[in-house]
């Protein structure tokens, strides 16, 4: 593993599952506090780290939005996107797809268009000035109805081009895919890309999985790693080239286990499986760490991953000719590192 360090410090990215509201640092929620005039009822970082305390997807989910009360402006979305940008591209993730939960703020009164602004203006900003490319994906919040859902889908449209995919989050108990068959058919007629979370070791997950891929017809699983435990689906998936972004870190915190044997089965078995960070300011890594704990935890070699780097690229939602120079790229250094006695 020593050695793998600075392979995979060097290893062109892609990160495809990051909610930029799970980038929300502690500094950075009391500068904005302090901006927003608000009051926090902490007495500095370490305080605030202690009150997160969460041991499954349930607990972790009210300790994330409580948070995200101190982002009000387009300059706070704004600052808390660039935030992520620098620090992924400082880790040389070369592409990112990122989630955004539009509800999150509609809800408490922040105008669709200060979250989509700010965001979407620090993507344009990233690109000529830390050299990174990235997409966002809209987030539908499945504990809300299937009409709030719908309502942010129409909000979105305006905003068409600023927005490649269309995902489900937040708690997954008793709330299957197939509550938004509507919502996920029309976004596809508006010619958005389509993603649905599956977390790990849910109720009723292989069902969920079931409907995500017959039902919806989704390109994309988030986490999905219990489409090992049905046969019939772990081919499907195979053959429809399905990609799935799993979360080693994320996972260790909501379920106490990094999953790093599924992933490698996964990979084993022909999935297109990649690794992510989901909410790396809560989860304390962001994409170098997740690669590097499932590297050290799941025993994985040099080209295991560079086919997670390479199936990141290959299931992204960039066109053509950018994904076919990210690849070339990739395929590039995997080449070189492998004369250097380091790789
Ligand atoms: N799962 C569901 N909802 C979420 C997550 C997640 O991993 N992160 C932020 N919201
Ligand atoms: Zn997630």
């Amino acid at each position: 593993m020593g050695d793998l360090t600075n392979f995979i410090e060097g290893l062109p990215k892609a990160e495809l599952h990051l909610h930029i509201e799970g980038t929300l640092e502690p500094e950075l929620r009391f500068r904005l506090a302090e901006r927003n005039k608000m009051d926090l009822p902490y007495g500095d970082v370490d305080d605030m780290r202690k009150s997160y305390v969460f041991h499954d997807l349930s607990s972790f989910l009210p300790v994330y939005y409580q948070a995200m009360a101190v982002l009000q402006t387009p300059q706070d979305f704004y600052d808390l996107a660039w935030a992520y940008l620098a620090r992924a591209s400082s880790e040389n993730v070369r592409y990112a797809e990122i989630f955004f939960d539009p509800q999150a703020h509609t809800s408490r009164g922040v105008p669709f268009h200060h979250v989509i602004s700010g965001l979407g203006a620090a993507v344009l900003d990233a690109r000529g000035g830390l050299g990174i490319k990235a997409q966002l994906i809209l987030c539908i919040l499945r504990d809300r109805s299937a009409e709030y859902a719908m309502a942010t889908l129409m909000e979105s449209l305006p905003y068409r081009d600023s927005i490649v995919g269309i995902g489900l989050d937040s708690d997954e108990r008793g709330n299957p895919p197939g509550k938004f068959s509507d919502v996920f058919q029309r976004a596809r007629a508006e010619g958005y890309h389509l993603t649905m979370h599956c977390d790990v070791d849910q109720e009723n997950t292989t069902e969920h999985i079931r409907q995500c891929l017959h039902d919806i017809k989704v390109e994309r699983i988030d986490h999905g790693v219990n489409v090992l435990e049905n046969e019939a689906l772990v081919e499907e998936a195979r053959a429809r080239g399905l990609g799935f972004t799993v979360c080693p870190v994320s996972n260790g915190y909501v379920t106490g286990d990094l999953k790093t044997a599924e992933l490698k089965e996964m990979l084993r078995r022909g999935l297109k499986a990649t690794v992510n960070s989901d909410d790396p300011a809560y989860f304390a890594a962001y994409m170098t760490d997740n690669l590097k704990a499932a590297a050290e935890s799941g025993a994985l070699e040099a080209a295991d991953l560079i086919q997670i780097a390479r199936n990141a690229f290959e299931i992204s939602w960039l066109g053509t000719g950018p994904k076919e120079a990210l690849l070339a790229e990739l395929e590039r250094y995997a080449t070189s590192a492998a004369v250097l006695p380091s790789a």
